[in-house]
């Protein structure tokens, strides 16, 4: 097995192991793509939805947040071309009578394709050593060149196509590449057809007067209905945002990739309403912001690169995706959309209200332009546990499993631990847990050998372990124990929660973008 797949095992069985992530309904075999999250995952969660929250909304004069409902009037959907454009491409595989994505199916074949760059390089790598120069290699190796072409051919056809709508010929291109069905092998294959993603849902309990709904396949348009009481009631002058974070379900087809795609997951999302024309600016200073947001977490840029779309939504002008290597490949962690005037204008149109904003330095009213960066909280879930999740070897030998979480993010901040169950430890541990609970999360252990806690801890990402032992009696100073070092030094009781404070407030990761 490769080591990425194996290492994408690992954390699938961590996260339920130790209690961060549970399949739905699980005693009744699991829903497909649904999960809970458990009681160190909700903490996980929080936190980073914490960190963007505050990033996003409260450090900025010119942001405030909402929380709009889940379910809207049907119209929403309408307007925002939802219904008549939030489809998937289908195929099904006669014999075994699995269904695709055809899109996903003909990505993936590229992805082979990129294997084979990757393996290219990877040996000329070896072969040339430090004189390898890597553009030079790619410009002008026949076979890589050839590949690329290949992979550029089957790319810009297949984003024709769908723009087009053309899915005889999306289906023309999955027959010559001859893709097989990954289950039955076989190439027998349905035409391609056109599926909603919205889940519909029913209001009111009579059937003659229900009214069919849907259930919000974004949280961006909760935003978009709110633009003028919010403009209004918070008398905000552009350019300005409007931030929110919340559930959004899609029935996606490919459900697959643990949390990475689900049918029902959350997004923090933030539309930032600006002059028409001045809409390609605030794209590129989004894209910045954002990247910068995530590169204060502390993963190195290696692990994050842009993705410009080729096939742009029905909304947009502009758009890239923020990819982040995941444990199988780089993908889709972030959105930055430049949405034109598209989704308020729709909801004039269809509302009949006016969703204008008057200028008092231009005197004159428009429809504001809307640029959004728009981010899935169980994907930033995912990108952090997984690159975080490490089996390290110690000096002895053993291996040590530990989650390398930015402290700012992790669950629980530190663990108290009596060295003993006795001798007035346990009762000055709890002195301790009951102060540092006030102004973090904090845990207490007294079962098992300490060696053991420390790797309990270790495994869900605790950034520091105090211990209380016999010194403590006389001196009042524990022993602090850093994750990632494994470091241990003594500190005295009163300067703890200081000290605590310095490696995990949000103020210190935050920093990190204006250094
Ligand atoms: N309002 C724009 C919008 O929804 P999107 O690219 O469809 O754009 C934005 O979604 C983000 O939501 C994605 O970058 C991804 O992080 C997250 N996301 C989308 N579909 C998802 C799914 N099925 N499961 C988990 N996260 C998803």
């Amino acid at each position: 097995m490769a080591i990425q797949e194996e290492h994408f095992k690992k954390v699938i069985s961590h996260a339920k192991e130790y209690g961060f992530i549970f399949p739905s309904s699980e005693i009744y075999d699991g829903l497909s793509a649904v999960y809970d999250y458990a009681q160190n995952g909700v903490e996980l969660k929080n936190n980073i939805r914490n960190y963007w929250w505050k990033s996003m909304v409260q450090m900025h004069d010119n942001i405030v947040g909402i929380d709009a409902a889940i379910l809207m009037h049907p119209t929403t959907w309408k307007a925002s071309g939802h219904v008549d454009a939030f489809n998937d491409p289908l195929i099904d595989n006669k014999d075994s009578k699995k269904r695709y994505r055809a899109d996903v199916l003909i990505e993936d074949y590229v992805a082979k394709i990129e294997d084979k760059i990757d393996k290219e390089i990877a040996k000329a790598e070896k072969r040339f050593g430090d004189a390898f120069n890597l553009n030079e290699f790619i410009t002008t190796n026949q076979r890589v060149v050839e590949y690329n072409q290949k992979k550029e051919a089957i790319l810009s056809r297949m984003a024709k196509s769908l723009e087009k709508e053309d899915l005889a010929d999306v289906k023309s291109l999955i027959e010559e590449l001859e893709i097989v069905c990954p289950v039955s092998g076989s190439k027998n294959w349905t035409e391609v057809k056109q599926f909603n993603l919205m889940f519909g849902t029913k209001i009111g309990a009579s059937a003659d007067s229900a009214m069919d709904l849907y259930l919000r396949p974004e949280t961006a348009q909760g935003i978009f209905v709110n633009f003028l009481n919010v403009q209004k009631s918070g008398r905000m002058k552009i350019p300005f945002g409007i931030a929110q974070t919340g559930k959004a379900f899609r029935n996606e087809i490919v459900a697959r990739q643990f949390i990475f795609r689900m049918r029902e997951f959350e997004q923090m999302e933030m539309q930032f309403f600006v002059r028409p024309g001045e809409q390609k600016k605030w794209y590129e200073q989004w894209k910045e912001t954002r990247l910068e947001w995530h590169l204060s977490l502390g993963l190195g840029i290696e692990n994050y690169r842009f993705h410009d779309h080729e096939k742009l939504a029905h909304y947009a002008d502009a758009a890239t995706d923020i990819e982040f290597k995941f444990p199988f490949g780089f993908k889709e962690l972030e959105g930055i959309h430049s949405r034109t005037d598209f989704d308020l204008s729709s909801h004039e149109k269809f509302s009949g209200r006016k969703l204008q904003y008057f200028d008092p330095e231009l005197n004159e009213s428009y429809v504001p332009y809307v640029v959004e960066t728009s981010i899935g909280l169980d994907r930033m879930f995912l990108a952090m546990f997984s690159s975080a999740l490490q089996d390290e070897t110690l000096a002895d030998g053993s291996v040590r499993t530990v989650l390398k979480l930015p402290s700012v993010l992790a669950p629980i901040k530190a663990a108290v631990l009596p060295l003993v169950k006795k001798d007035g430890l346990p009762e000055i541990a709890k002195e301790i847990l009951e102060d540092l609970k006030w102004d973090f999360n904090v845990d207490y252990d007294e079962k098992d050998a300490i060696g053991r806690r420390y790797r309990r801890q270790d495994a869900i990402g605790t950034p520091f372990c105090i211990t209380i032992d016999h010194d403590t009696l006389q001196d009042n100073t524990v022993t602090i124990r850093f994750r990632d070092s494994m470091e241990q030094k003594r500190a005295p009781i009163d300067s703890l929660r200081e000290l605590i404070n310095e490696e995990v407030s949000i103020r210190k990761w935050l920093q990190k973008m204006q250094s």
